[in-house]
């Protein structure tokens, strides 16, 4: 197994988790040092919860001037706020509501609007605020078992998608609407960070570094920014047999 640069692998979940954490910090803090802002999206799923809430709890929550930050996320489910599905939900469970952000900086994902609506309206708010190109400081991206990521899956026309920064998508086998950056916005970042952990995530892994260039089957694979850094962040577990990666 050729070394891969952009790989860290941990020793363990909760090292990784930590170091994902201050990470984030290190990016957060370099670009209001450099812009006087930060622009991030968050992902979903349970990957990272345990980061968003070391980044809510002291030491680190104190670490960052959250009246910079705007916070986004990389998708959505198209859940009521409150449903245990939504990420807006379990990110504000997690670390909105435990840092000094201002509400207006919090872009979450009108779920109450139909879809294609809500996309079209966080699309706009991307370009008003990101910029209009929208240019993340950081996205964080999980990975899930069939190489999807963010709410893009294989073989979904979104893969394809060059001309809108977020989109709406009905996942057939989840049989739910999702919202989605898609990879214009993705590959446009500064900083792109995949958090990864869990043996189950191992094949899928292996799957991703063995596909040097982007397949459409495996949208992961097609998460290569433009002028910007990927950085994949993974536990031995995810590594698989390959932990000296
Ligand atoms: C989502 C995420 C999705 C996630 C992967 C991995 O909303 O579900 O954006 O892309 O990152 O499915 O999910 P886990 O971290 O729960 O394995």
């Amino acid at each position: 197994m050729e070394h891969h640069p952009n790989i860290e692998v941990y020793r363990s979940t909760k090292d990784l988790e930590q170091n994902a954490a201050k990470r984030i910090v290190l990016i957060i803090n370099k670009a209001i040092r450099e812009r006087g802002n930060c622009f991030i999206a968050l992902s979903g799923g349970e990957t990272p919860r345990p980061v968003y809430h070391l980044l809510g709890t002291p030491p680190m929550k104190d670490q960052v001037d959250w009246s910079c930050v705007h916070l986004f996320f990389s998708d959505e489910r198209i859940v009521p706020s409150t449903d245990i599905q939504s990420n807006y939900g379990m990110v504000d469970r997690e670390l909105i509501s435990h840092i000094d952000i201002p509400r207006k900086n919090v872009h979450r994902i009108e779920v109450e609007k139909k879809p294609e609506l809500a996309a079209a309206e966080y699309e706009r708010e991307l370009r008003e605020i990101v910029s209009d190109v929208v240019r993340f400081d950081l996205v964080l991206l999980g990975i899930g078992g069939d190489g999807h990521t963010a709410s893009i899956f294989p073989e979904t026309a979104i893969v394809e998608e060059k001309k809108a920064f977020a989109f709406a998508v009905f996942v057939p086998h989840l049989n739910s609407w999702r919202v989605t950056l898609t990879f214009r916005s993705i590959n446009n970042a500064r900083e792109v960070l995949f958090l990864v952990s869990g043996k189950e995530k191992a094949p899928i892994v292996q799957r991703v570094l063995k596909s040097p260039k982007p397949r459409k089957e495996i949208p992961a694979t097609m998460v290569q920014p433009v002028e910007g850094n990927l950085l994949w962040m993974i536990d031995r577990d995810a590594a698989g047999e390959n932990e000296k990666l």
